[in-house]
């Protein structure tokens, strides 16, 4: 599920390809044009475009996703960079199930600004989250971690970029490990044997 420019989604594609993959993307859901329509236009992957604007209100748009998404049959959701917050609907037919990338060092700087946030706020270092989906606001129970230092001259675009690339690689790996092992929860803990 992707809302901009989709390189966590084509990052995921690349994995998805090699002759070891764990993996493959069933569908790609994106809630507005992007590059990541493109991408499922170019790769033949099965597009899924569901707009809130399409729809009565909001619950009606998360119970379509819902269905929608439900049709292709997915084992794990993965949101790279999808702009929309899920809602119930969603959440009880997939919850548990939906990883998500996040360019900040969770609990810091959760929410759609974690770049812009951490810079503002002088920290030496931020970097990416992947974590599991819950009702709350970049709150679920964290997969894995990396560091990203913070340079005097990072502006956000040149610190998102640096982010960027840990979270593409990062984020293939956790959902490589996630098909492959599985994961245990234990509370706020989230671990992958
Ligand atoms: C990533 O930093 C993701 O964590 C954030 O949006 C960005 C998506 O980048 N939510 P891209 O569209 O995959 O290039």
């Amino acid at each position: 599920m992707a809302s901009g420019t989709g390189s966590l989604l084509e990052s995921l594609l690349r994995r998805s390809d090699a002759p070891d993959a764990a993996y493959r993307v069933a569908a790609i859901v994106v809630d507005r044009d992007c590059r990541a329509a493109d991408i499922s236009r170019e790769s033949g992957i099965q597009l899924i475009d569901c707009r809130v604007a399409a729809y009565p209100d909001r619950a009606a748009w998360d119970a379509d996703l819902a269905a929608r998404v439900g049709a292709a049959e997915p084992e794990w959701v993965v949101t790279a960079g999808f702009m929309k917050i899920l809602g119930p609907a969603f959440l009880s037919r997939f919850g548990g199930r939906v990883v998500n990338s996040h360019p900040a060092l969770l609990p810091s700087f959760p929410g759609a600004h974690g770049v812009a946030d951490a810079l503002a706020h002088g920290v030496k270092v931020t970097g990416a989250t992947v974590h599991l989906v819950d009702d709350g606001v970049d709150t679920g129970p964290i997969l894995a971690q990396e560091v990203v230092a913070i340079r005097v001259d990072d502006t956000e675009d040149s610190l998102h970029e640096r982010i960027k690339s840990v979270e593409r690689i990062l984020l293939a790996d956790v959902v490589t490990d996630l098909v492959t092992k599985g994961v245990v929860i234990d509370g706020r803990k989230a671990i992958i044997p």
